[in-house]
């Protein structure tokens, strides 16, 4: 269970998936500073080691791996994997570099630990789907498990980035989910791709405070134009207060 701390129900979730499936689980807490832009909170992340530590013992962890940074890059910044063209729509567009920071930090950390399989929340369908690929055309001996969204009553998604929300904020950001239940509506009623993107630009139209990075429709594996009668993957992103914040939605058509 690959993680960046500031552990919550999420990745525990994932904790609690590989140890009823698996013998010794093992789960890494590393911030990667590869997968952070010049912009972005890499030094603001959260973190509290003790409290990490304490939480993933309760989860029946078996073993955390708190790699040096030294560790994970001992040759520096010489080697790195590409997530191909999934690095460079949706999510990728936005954070330039982020996903290719991902598969090499996560390439690095399977060839490390070498699990028989490897868990990932499907809060993050983009890295899910990047890795999925990064695995099969690496040839990496790991199955991957993505694991579901862990979300509050009001549908929230369980994020380390809710601490950044004010309370103010944090009801604000129940707006993502709404808008994905708006274009799960327009979809299941009929919709194509084009009207659920519609039908999730106004729910975010309803509160100007809440800047939206993009509503998309997209094909689960690739991020690109869904295919016709395929299942759709609706993508949000959006930032609330000083949090940018992602969910997504997996809808079957009728
Ligand atoms: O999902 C995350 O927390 C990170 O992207 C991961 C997989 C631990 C890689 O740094």
């Amino acid at each position: 269970v690959a993680t960046m701390g500031a552990l919550h129900e999420g990745p525990l979730s994932l904790g609690a998936a590989a140890r009823a499936a698996t013998d010794v689980v093992v789960l890494s807490i590393f911030v990667n500073p590869l997968q952070f832009g010049p912009t972005e909170d890499f030094r603001l992340y959260p973190r509290d080691e003790k409290r990490d530590l304490r939480l993933a013992a309760e989860a029946g962890v078996d073993i955390v791996f708190l790699p040096f940074p030294e560790e994970m890059e001992p040759e520096g910044r010489s080697t790195t994997v590409s997530a191909g063209p999934l690095a460079e729509v949706v999510e990728g567009a936005s954070r330039p570099g982020h996903f290719d920071g991902v598969a090499t930090v996560v390439a690095r950390l399977l060839n490390l630990v070498m699990p028989d399989k490897a868990y990932f929340g499907q809060k993050d369908a983009q890295q899910v789907a990047g890795l999925r690929r990064m695995i099969r055309a690496l040839a990496v001996p790991v199955e991957l498990v993505a694991c579901p969204t862990v979300r509050e009553d009001s549908g929230l998604a369980l994020s380390s980035r809710n601490a950044y929300l004010s309370p103010e904020d944090r009801d604000r950001a129940t707006l993502l989910y709404r808008a994905l239940d708006a274009g799960r509506t327009a979809i299941e009623g009929g919709g194509g791709p084009a009207e659920a993107e519609k039908a999730m630009q106004d729910v975010f139209g309803t509160d100007p405070q809440v800047a939206v990075d993009y509503a998309r429709a997209v094909d689960p594996d690739t991020f690109e134009e869904p295919r016709p009668d395929a299942p759709v993957l609706l993508v949000v992103a959006a930032r609330v207060g000083r949090a940018r914040l992602v969910d997504n939605l997996l809808v079957t058509r009728r």
